[in-house]
């Protein structure tokens, strides 16, 4: 492979997040309202994001199911980032440690601030489960296996790098608008707010690697056409269709006993469609300006049901240049 090159703005940017790294980090036990009383009956997510929202359902829940089906999407999230930031830690030490990374010596200093950040996030995570005294669910093989799948030491590792950012920001954007109401709990949207501010510099960092190496590294941009649809339309059910969160919640009315009929309601009801769409656009943006999205490989989007959002996006700039 050709030697990769950073552009000089890149490395000055990069230096610039290891800074902003130093200056002000998230601390387990003073950044967050932990003395908020627990309450069973806070909101941990509001009501217009919830699964069953907008679908016969949710008339046919009780307020305490709503309040627990609520709590449990919202932990069922915090148990993933658990799992994914312990992954994530792991696999970016290793890239350390075996020099993957030696001929970009900023990018390996500012990993650092990278990975001690997502050690802190997962203490805050399990700190925030026990206090609203969650269960966890169980995690989606999907998120547990993406580095044995998709993460190797001999090569550049773009790819995992990608794979990484793409799960962090749609995470991020998925997080930062469940919490847009006042009556959800301060405690939970501290817990969504100061992650997304250290999130955000990982998020920048990054698409800047990616939009910085994507064409360089060979075959990175084909595969990468290929599999983005599918493996977002796989994060963005992960919630949605678990059968664990189900259970844990135990709605009293019959209309849940058909599992198939209520997965199928929730996943192609008109408010996921509004919510895959508010997460996704600022991504979708990102890859249509650098050419992840292809004209050429549109059926991928089609299959994944994504297209109505690249078409709108598609549709906005053609407004916009003319
Ligand atoms: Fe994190
Ligand atoms: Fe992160």
């Amino acid at each position: 492979m050709k030697e990769l090159v950073l552009s000089e703005s890149a490395d000055k940017f990069i230096k610039r997040l290891s800074k902003l790294s130093e200056k002000k980090q998230m601390n387990l036990t003073t950044s967050h309202p932990w003395d908020e009383p627990y309450n069973e009956k806070a909101w941990l997510k509001r009501k217009e994001n919830l699964s069953i929202y907008g679908t016969k359902y949710y008339d046919l829940a009780t307020e305490e199911e709503l309040i627990r089906l609520a709590k449990y999407e919202t932990g069922g999230w915090w148990a993933a980032f658990i799992t994914f930031e312990n992954l994530v830690t792991e696999y970016y030490m290793k890239l350390i440690n075996h020099q993957a990374l030696a001929q970009f010596p900023t990018v390996v200093e500012y990993m650092h601030h990278f990975c001690k950040e997502e050690i802190v996030h997962s203490m805050v995570f399990r700190k925030a489960m026990e206090h609203f005294k969650i269960e966890p669910a169980e995690v989606s093989e999907f998120i547990k296996d993406f580095y044995q799948d998709n993460a190797s030491m001999e090569e550049f590792p773009l790819k995992a790098i990608y794979l990484t950012i793409i799960i962090e920001w749609f995470a991020e954007n998925n997080a930062m608008l469940d919490l847009q109401n006042d009556f959800v709990s301060p405690l939970a949207c501290a817990v969504a707010i100061e992650h997304n501010k250290e999130e955000t510099r990982h998020i920048a960092w990054g698409k800047r690697m990616v939009s910085e190496l994507c064409h360089q590294v060979p075959g990175f941009m084909q595969e990468a056409r290929e599999f983005t649809p599918g493996f977002l339309r796989g994060l963005v059910d992960t919630i949605f269709g678990n059968i664990d969160i189900l259970e844990k919640v135990n709605f009293s009315n019959p209309a849940f006993q058909d599992i198939e009929e209520f997965f199928e309601t929730v996943l192609f009801s008109e408010n996921k469609k509004r919510i895959d769409k508010e997460i996704m656009t600022p991504i979708f943006e990102f890859f249509v300006e650098i050419g992840i999205y292809h004209p050429d490989y549109r059926a991928y989007w089609e299959e994944s049901r994504f297209d109505y959002i690249i078409d709108d996006i598609l549709e906005k700039q053609k407004v916009a240049t003319v």
